[in-house]
């Protein structure tokens, strides 16, 4: 296929040929035969779960990122969960965050029974405005989660001063942002606490599966016991050490990644740096394609940061097209491009508003991002022609619509 149509092509939505003659979708996983070999000896192994892959996994994790310590869980969900509860959150207390996020962010701070904060967000990067979290801030808060959204790093140096300031712990929600860097240090050796996660579209996938990483080390005991019920020990250390005696210090749950998908990271993490280079020239293409395209307005990049690209999401100009967001949406798809809109700003779900009075109006900036946001397909295993695909599709519709 040509990345430069002929103008005003017939667009599949009104009948013409779709770009694509099957679904491509926004995110995949990439799972080589040296993955399934991975698995498998775990299957035939004695330890299924609580095993040596664990730790194993967490070493090398932890030094990917370049953090003290790793520590793995059943979901990235799982993770925040543990992270809050580490960062001491109680009922009463606030936590601040972006509403630019999966819900996730934001629900872990309502499992600790804490009161979800929200601060808008900044116009180019759509992540966590430190001003105006600073702005949000009261003699309530314990802790900020901002977010890694889409893979940029948010702007972590004034978000840690603010919390110096006023003691607060900083739970990086990095689950776009594996691989990515922000001045020079990787993300996951920054925050107090940051936590990741490793569903299929991510840039490394056990399945399910999270982490935290960490530098002080009573952090991380805390976060081990959690996920193992609050318990002070688990299976295979009680088998190594012959005894059978164990406490239970804190409620805790089973939030444990099992042997099977511990494999499944550690082969996948020796991918991680040939993923995230891929997407990074998948950015790059799309950038270069869509810079100058009137009616597109590109992801940013600061300077000092490289976006980890889990996202790649433009946003339309809507003053430059006949066309609504949710029409050029539609013909996307039906040329066979599987874009996404991430997110619906978190505190607009029915939950938040009912439970939290959180309206429409609040953060502006979020709202209208979210009004003009599409998720074009971006995964490491797409090939080129994939990539020329995307391009020849937004172009054409840009086109199409252009006023
Ligand atoms: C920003 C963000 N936070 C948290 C999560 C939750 O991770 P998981 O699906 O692994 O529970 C996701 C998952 O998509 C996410 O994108």
């Amino acid at each position: 296929m040509s990345a430069t149509p002929t103008s005003r092509e017939l667009l599949a939505i009104n009948g013409g040929t779709p770009v694509r003659k099957t679904l491509l979708p926004y995110g995949r996983q990439s799972v080589s035969e040296d993955d399934i070999q991975a698995v498998v000896q775990v299957l035939r192994s004695d330890w299924l779960t609580t095993g040596p892959k664990v730790g194993e996994f967490e070493e090398a994790f932890a030094s990917s990122v370049g953090a003290k310590y790793a520590v793995s869980f059943s979901s990235g969900t799982a993770a925040l969960h543990a992270a809050a509860f580490a960062a001491g959150l109680k009922p009463g207390d606030e936590a601040i965050t972006s509403p630019m996020t999966f819900a996730a962010t934001a629900n872990c701070i309502l499992y600790q029974g804490a009161r979800p904060v929200f601060a808008d967000v900044c116009r180019d990067t759509l992540n966590l405005d430190p001003e105006q979290a600073l702005a949000r801030v009261t003699a309530h808060t314990r802790a900020i989660l901002p977010v890694d959204y889409s893979g940029h790093p948010a702007d972590l140096d004034p978000i840690l001063r603010l919390a110096e300031d006023r003691g607060l712990t900083v739970i990086e929600d990095a689950s776009h942002a594996l691989g990515a860097e922000y001045k020079e240090r990787r993300v996951g050796s920054i925050s107090h606490m940051t936590t990741f996660s490793f569903h299929p579209v991510k840039h490394l996938t056990t399945g399910e599966g999270g982490m935290v990483t960490t530098n002080p080390p009573e952090l991380a005991e805390t976060l081990r016991r959690f996920r193992n019920h609050g318990i002070s020990s688990d299976a295979r250390q009680r088998q190594s050490s012959g005894q059978w005696f164990y406490e239970m210090v804190l409620l805790g749950f089973n939030y444990r990644l099992t042997d099977i998908a511990c494999a499944l990271g550690i082969s996948q993490l020796n991918q991680l740096d040939a993923n995230v280079g891929r997407r990074r020239q998948i950015a790059a293409e799309y950038t270069a394609a869509f810079r100058t395209l009137p009616g597109v307005i590109v992801p940013s990049v600061r300077e000092g940061v490289h976006p980890a690209w889990h996202l790649y999401a433009i946003r339309l100009d809507l003053a430059r097209l006949t066309a609504s967001r949710a029409e050029a949406f539609r013909a996307l798809r039906a040329e066979n491009i599987g874009v996404n809109v991430h997110y619906i700003p978190v505190h607009l779900h029915p939950y938040y508003r009912v439970n939290f009075d959180y309206k429409g109006g609040d953060f502006p900036v979020a709202e209208d991002a979210y009004e003009h946001l599409i998720s074009l397909p971006l995964f490491h295993g797409m090939n080129d022609e994939d990539v020329t695909d995307v391009i020849h599709a937004v172009t054409r519709i840009v086109d199409h619509f252009a006023k």
